[in-house]
């Protein structure tokens, strides 16, 4: 038996990178799952890869209206869910002396509104008891040069978990939050950045991780099995940096 049999599970940020292992494993762990992107091409290509036991999405996190409108289908096709692993998230690096408003606001209605969208529109359909996972970043512990909206936006979703955990707590719903370090996703290749300046970015930051390499993304999806199921019914409000010591060592 899987460790999510019976269980039925919402990703967003689905199609591609961590999300897009997580439903893998979680799959192979027994569970329903729905997955949601925005970009309609990267949908199809996980429906393809994922196969019939998923449900894939085109959705903008940022957008409310989309996301009630995943909840109307999650609650027609699953009735309830146990698991939301609210993950969708955009990274645009700037110098803080360029930061514009473009840049701010695209990063907080992706990374922050897009987590609350998320949360607000699948309350209703959540378990007693159920789990949700959101994701932040090692940055929001470790200084990273270029990265000040990025972090800040994701240390609102970092502090998010600490409030919904004490006020979701009656309903039985816990909310826990990953953070990952470097992990090897096509989130590099979306960053509005030249390829050799990625690389040459990404190698200055690899110097500072004790691990000495790039986390994969069925690493960090196991980490977030272990929050999304019952092995971790005591965590509440927790943040687990998931980061080869990259923030810590
Ligand atoms: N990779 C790392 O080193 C790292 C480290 C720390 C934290 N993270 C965080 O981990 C999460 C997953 O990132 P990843 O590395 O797996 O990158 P990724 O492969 O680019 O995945 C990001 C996912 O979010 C989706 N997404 C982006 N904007 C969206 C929107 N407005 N509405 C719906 N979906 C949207 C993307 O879909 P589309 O392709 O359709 O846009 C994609 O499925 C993000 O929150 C990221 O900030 C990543």
């Amino acid at each position: 038996m899987g460790r999510l049999t019976g269980k039925t599970a919402l990703i967003t940020g689905g199609t591609t990178g961590i999300g897009l292992a997580t439903a893998k494993l979680f799959l192979k762990e027994g569970a329903r799952v729905a997955i949601v992107g925005q970009d309609a091409a990267r949908v199809a290509g996980a429906a393809e890869e994922l196969g019939a036991g998923a449900i894939a999405l085109n959705a903008d996190v940022s957008c409310a209206a989309d996301m009630a409108a995943v909840a109307v289908r999650l609650k027609a096709e699953f009735g309830k869910l146990d698991v939301v692993f609210a993950n969708a998230g955009i990274a645009r690096p700037m110098p803080f002396s360029d930061v514009d408003d473009d840049n701010i606001d695209h990063q907080i209605d992706v990374n922050f509104k897009g987590v609350i969208h998320t949360i607000q529109s699948t309350l209703p359909l959540m378990n007693k008891p159920s789990s949700i996972v959101l994701t932040s970043t090692a940055m929001i512990e470790k200084g990273v040069a270029g990265m000040s909206v990025y972090a800040a936006t994701k240390a609102a979703v970092r502090s998010l978990a600490r409030t919904l955990s004490a006020e979701f707590a009656p309903r039985g719903v816990r909310v826990n939050v990953i953070s990952p370090g470097l992990v090897e996703t096509p989130i590099y290749g979306k960053l509005g950045l030249p390829a050799a300046a990625v690389q040459e970015w990404a190698a200055q930051l690899m110097s500072g991780v004790p691990a000495a390499r790039f986390g994969q993304a069925d690493e960090v999806a196991k980490a977030v099995l272990f929050l999304a199921s019952d092995d971790s019914s005591y965590m509440m409000g927790e943040n687990l940096l998931f980061d080869g010591g990259m923030a810590t060592v």
